[in-house]
C-alpha cells in the first residue's frame, strides 16, 4: 500500500495522541472532567491530544490551516490545504470508561477529503483511506456490507443531545427501524459508527446535529470503501451541513428514503 505524506503524518500523530487518551484511560483518578454545554463534556485528556496532534501535523506540514474541535475559531472549511481533527470523538464515553472512543483526522484540499484516519484505541484499529486508492483497517482493505434488504440490515446512529428539535421525528424512524430492520445501535461515537459501516459491521447509519470534525474523516473512508455519504436531501453537504446518511448503496438508499418520509420537508435541511 502506497500512502501519501499526509496519511504518514496521519499515522504518526494519531499514534502519539493515542498515548496520552491511552494514560488517563488507566489513569483515571487524574481526570478532570468539565462541561462545555449541558451534556457536552470535555477533558484535559481532549485537549492535551489536540495539542500533540497539532504539533505533530505542523512539524511536517507548518502552512496548513487546522481546524481542531478543541481549539477551532469558528473557521470554515476552505479551499485551502486543510487538516480537520477531533481529538477524542466519544468523550462521553471516554469520561465513563464506556470503551468506545477514536481519534479521527480528515486531510482536505480544494474543499474535497484527501485522506482520513481513524484510530480507535481500545481495539487498536486504525481505519484510513486515501482519496482514489481505497480505504483499510490494519492493513487489510476493507469493503461496505453487501445486505441488500432491510429486514437484514444493522443501523447505526446518534441520538441528539444537544438540539432536541427533531426528537419526535426521531422517535417515528426508530419505531420503522425496529419494526423493519435487525436493529439500530448507538456506540457513542460518530467516527467509530462511520468506520463501522466502512467495514460492514453497520449497513447504514444517520444522525443530525455533527460537527465537520466527526465527519471528516469517516465520510471519506466510507466513500474509498464503496458506500455512499450525503447530507439528508441527498446532497453533499454532509461535511459543514450537520446531517449525516451513509450506507452500503442499496441501505443507503432505504435509510435516506425513510428520513425524508418521516421528517418534514423544511427540517431536512440544517438551517443554524
Ligand atoms: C460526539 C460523538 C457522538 C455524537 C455527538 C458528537 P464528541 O462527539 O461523535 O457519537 O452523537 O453528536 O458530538 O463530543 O464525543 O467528540
Ligand atoms: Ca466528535
Ligand atoms: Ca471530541
Amino acid at each position: 500500500m502506497n500512502t501519501s505524506k499526509e496519511v504518514e503524518t496521519a499515522v504518526a500523530a494519531a499514534l502519539e495522541g493515542a498515548k496520552i487518551i491511552q494514560y488517563y484511560h488507566q489513569n483515571r483518578e487524574k481526570l478532570q472532567v468539565d462541561y462545555k454545554g449541558r451534556h457536552d463534556l470535555v477533558t484535559q485528556a481532549d485537549v492535551e491530544t489536540e495539542q500533540r496532534i497539532i504539533s505533530e501535523i505542523r512539524s511536517v506540514f507548518p502552512n496548513d490551516i487546522i481546524l481542531g474541535e478543541e481549539t477551532t475559531d469558528g473557521s470554515r472549511l476552505t479551499n485551502e490545504r486543510t487538516w480537520i481533527i477531533d481529538p477524542i470523538d466519544g468523550t462521553t464515553n471516554f469520561a465513563h470508561g464506556f470503551p468506545v472512543f477514536c481519534i479521527s483526522i480528515g486531510f482536505y484540499t480544494g474543499g474535497k477529503a484527501e485522506a482520513g484516519l481513524i484510530y480507535e484505541i481500545n481495539r487498536e484499529e486504525m481505519f484510513m483511506a486515501q482519496k482514489g486508492a481505497g480505504a483499510w483497517l490494519n492493513g487489510s482493505k476493507i469493503r461496505v456490507s453487501e445486505i441488500q434488504e432491510p429486514a437484514s440490515a444493522l443501523l447505526g446512529t446518534g441520538f441528539p443531545y444537544r438540539d432536541l428539535g427533531l426528537l419526535d421525528d426521531y422517535m417515528l424512524l426508530f419505531r420503522k427501524f425496529m419494526e423493519e430492520t435487525h436493529g439500530v445501535r448507538r456506540p457513542g461515537s460518530a467516527a467509530y459508527d462511520l468506520v463501522c459501516v466502512a467495514s460492514g459491521r453497520l449497513d447504514g447509519f444517520f444522525e443530525y446535529g455533527l460537527s465537520p470534525w466527526d465527519v471528516a474523516a469517516g465520510g471519506l473512508i466510507i466513500q474509498e470503501a464503496g458506500g455512499i455519504v450525503t447530507d439528508w436531501t441527498g446532497g453533499d453537504s454532509w461535511v459543514e451541513g450537520k446531517r449525516i446518511v451513509c450506507g452500503n448503496p442499496q441501505i443507503w438508499k432505504y435509510v435516506s428514503e425513510s428520513i425524508k418520509e418521516t421528517i418534514a420537508g423544511n427540517s431536512l435541511v440544517h438551517k443554524g
